[in-house]
C-alpha cells in the first residue's frame, strides 16, 4: 500500500517549480505539480486527483465548496499567500481541512511597493514616461504633489500596514491609522494616530488599504464613505479589490473627488489576469459590469494598475516558498500546523 501523501501543488510557475521539485518532499510525497488553477481543471482532471490529501495553492486558484468537494481525503489547504479568501473556510471547518497561510513573508516588500505606486501616482512618473514615450511633452499636466506635510490614512496597522507608516514617517507624513487592534509599539513611538474610521476618511490627503477581504469590510470604499473623504484624495490599494466598489470608485475618479488611484488588485482581477471568464459560463451577473468598469478605469490617466504583484520580489518569493513546504513538512511528519480555522 502507498503510504506517501498526495499533494497537489496549483498555480505553479517555473521559479515555484523549480524550487518545489527539487525539494526533498517531491519524493517523500506523490507530488503533482500543476500550472493550471484547480478550479480550471476539468472534472476528469480533478477526478484523477481525487486521493488528494494536501493542496499547496497560491492566489488564483477558487478553491470553492464545489472544487473542494472533489477531494474526499483532504486534510490540509497550504496557501502561498497571506491572504486566503480564495478558500471556503466554512467548507474547510465544516470538513476538519486545516488552512494555513504564509503569515509575514512580505510586510516589508508589499510596503515598499505600495509606497512605489504612490509616488508614481503623485508625481505622475508613469503618465509623464508614457507622454514621453509618445513625443508628448507637456511639463505642466506632470505636476504632482509632495509627500511631506499630508495626512496619510492607513487602513489597517498589520504586517504590511505598520511597515507603511514607518515608510511614510520617513517622507515626513501625518500619519492616522484606524485599525480594531491598534498597534502597541505604533503608539508608543508617536508613528501614527489611531483614530476612527470616519475621522479617517474625513482628514486624509491620501488613503491606503492594508487591510483584508472579509464579509465585514466587503466595499468599505464606496460612495458613502468617498463622500465623506476631502476632494482630491488619493487612493491606494494594494490589498484586496473587494475593499472598494470599483464602479463608486470609477465614477469619484470620473467627477474629479478622486485625484487619482493606483491599484494592485481590482474586483474581478482574474479577467484582466488570467483572461478567465468562467464568470460569464457561471452567469455571475456582476462579471460584465466589472469588466467594463476595469476596463475603462485602465484607460484613465490618473489610475495606475498593476496585475496584483506587490508580493512578487524574488526575495518574497523565495520566503513563500520556504514557508509553504515547511508547513507542508511538518504536517507529514504530524506536527500542529497553524490553522487559520
Ligand atoms: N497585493 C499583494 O501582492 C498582497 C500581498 C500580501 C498581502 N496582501 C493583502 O494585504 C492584506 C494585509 O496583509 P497583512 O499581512 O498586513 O495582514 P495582517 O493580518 O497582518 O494585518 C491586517 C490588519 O488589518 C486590520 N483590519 C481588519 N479589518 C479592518 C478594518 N475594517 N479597518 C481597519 N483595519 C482592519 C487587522 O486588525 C490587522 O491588524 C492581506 O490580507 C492581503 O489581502 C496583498
Amino acid at each position: 500500500m502507498d503510504t506517501k501523501f498526495n499533494i497537489v501543488f496549483c498555480d505553479v510557475d517555473d521559479l515555484a517549480y523549480d524550487y518545489l521539485g527539487k525539494h526533498k518532499i517531491a519524493e517523500q510525497a506523490n507530488c503533482t505539480f500543476l500550472r493550471e488553477s484547480l478550479n480550471d481543471l476539468p472534472p476528469n482532471r480533478l477526478q484523477e486527483l481525487a486521493k488528494t490529501e494536501i493542496i499547496s495553492t497560491f492566489v488564483y486558484s477558487r478553491l470553492t465548496a464545489n472544487v473542494l468537494q472533489s477531494f474526499k481525503d483532504l486534510k490540509l489547504v497550504s496557501t502561498r499567500s497571506t491572504g486566503y479568501n480564495n478558500v471556503d473556510l466554512d467548507y474547510c471547518k465544516a470538513n476538519g481541512v486545516q488552512v494555513v497561510n504564509v503569515a509575514g513573508y512580505g510586510e516589508i516588500t508589499v510596503a515598499e511597493y505600495t509606497m512605489g505606486m504612490l509616488l508614481n501616482l503623485t508625481r505622475n512618473i508613469e503618465f509623464s514616461h508614457n507622454k514621453l514615450k509618445n513625443g508628448i511633452v507637456k511639463v505642466d499636466e506632470d505636476m504632482g504633489i509632495d509627500l511631506s506635510g499630508k495626512t496619510v490614512g492607513v487602513i489597517g496597522t498589520g504586517a504590511i500596514g505598520r511597515h507603511f507608516v514607518g515608510l511614510c514617517r520617513a517622507f515626513g507624513c501625518h500619519i492616522l491609522a484606524s485599525d480594531p487592534f491598534p498597534n502597541q509599539k505604533l503608539i508608543d513611538e508617536g508613528a501614527c494616530q489611531y483614530v476612527d474610521l470616519p475621522q479617517l476618511f474625513s482628514a486624509s490627503d491620501i488613503i491606503s488599504l492594508n487591510c483584508p477581504s472579509t464579509k465585514e469590510n466587503y466595499h468599505l470604499i464606496n460612495k458613502d464613505t468617498i463622500a465623506q473623504m476631502k476632494d482630491g484624495i488619493y487612493i491606494v490599494n494594494t490589498a484586496r479589490g473587494e475593499l472598494v466598489d470599483t464602479v463608486d470608485l470609477y465614477a469619484a475618479i470620473v467627477s474629479g473627488k478622486i485625484k487619482g488611484a493606483a491599484l494592485d488588485v481590482l474586483e474581478y482581477e482574474d479577467v484582466i489576469i488570467k483572461n478567465d471568464v468562467d464568470a460569464v459560463k457561471n452567469n455571475d451577473k456582476n462579471f460584465a459590469l466589472y469588466s467594463v468598469i476595469n476596463a475603462k478605469l485602465l484607460q484613465l490617466p490618473n489610475v495606475i494598475v498593476t496585475p496584483h504583484i506587490a508580493f512578487n520580489s524574488f526575495d518574497a518569493v523565495l520566503r513563500i516558498l520556504n514557508s509553504n513546504i515547511q508547513t507542508i513538512s511538518d504536517f507529514i511528519d504530524g506536527k500542529a500546523v497553524k490553522s487559520v480555522i
